[in-house]
């Protein structure tokens, strides 16, 4: 399997949009949600937005985007954004996402992304922490952001409800200047 990692550029948009219907579908297959939309939900994550995801970093409401290609398929597999605070007094925050396709995870690919995002946050000089909020019960996910050097801040007991199953999330947070 050979992938590249790249920033996300307009021309790679349509696919980073079908990675995202793949994504989507595979939370809570097996009962275990990892978005908080139930399968029949006709609501879903937002996704990329074209403009912001080329704004400049002063800029309120900028995000952007590093995706796994799969360079056999042409496929984005994976993907990790960070995405800013709306207020022009909180642009030294920004939040982070991620997921990558069932097939792909295991191999090593999150931890790279995870790099990825945290080497252009530092490389900004202007963010200065990190925020992610992730599923209790998602416990690959929380040793990920563990071992990035993220740390818990607290739990929102009972944040959502899908299918019959209480969730409670957890806040993590990185100092980027640590
Ligand atoms: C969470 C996710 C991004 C991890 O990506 P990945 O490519 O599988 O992870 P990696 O192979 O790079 O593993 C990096 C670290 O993550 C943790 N990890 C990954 N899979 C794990 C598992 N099944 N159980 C426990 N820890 C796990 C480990 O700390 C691992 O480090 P190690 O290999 O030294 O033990 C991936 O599982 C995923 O996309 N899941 C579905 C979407 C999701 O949960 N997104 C996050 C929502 S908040």
């Amino acid at each position: 399997m050979t992938i590249e990692i790249k920033a996300l550029t307009r021309q790679t948009m349509p696919i980073l949009g079908e990675h995202f219907k793949r994504h989507r579908a595979e939370s809570g297959t097996n009962g275990v949600h990892f978005m908080p939309f139930a399968p029949d939900d006709t609501n879903g994550p937002t996704g990329a937005t074209v403009d912001r995801s080329f704004w400049p970093i002063d800029k309120p409401g900028w995000q952007r985007w590093f995706c796994i290609h799969e360079l056999a398929t042409g496929n984005i597999v994976g993907h990790v954004d960070l995405k800013t605070d709306p207020l022009r007094a909180g642009l030294h925050w920004c939040h982070l996402g991620i997921g990558i396709e069932s097939a792909y995870r295991g191999r090593g690919l999150g931890g790279k992304l995870m790099d990825c995002a945290i080497a252009f946050a530092k490389s900004t000089h202007t963010i200065d922490f990190i925020e992610l909020r992730v599923f209790s019960n998602n416990l690959p996910a929380r040793a990920l952001y563990k071992k990035k050097g993220f740390v818990e801040i607290g739990t929102l007991k009972d944040r959502f409800r899908l299918q019959g199953q209480s969730i409670d999330d957890t806040i993590m947070v990185l100092d980027v200047r640590g």
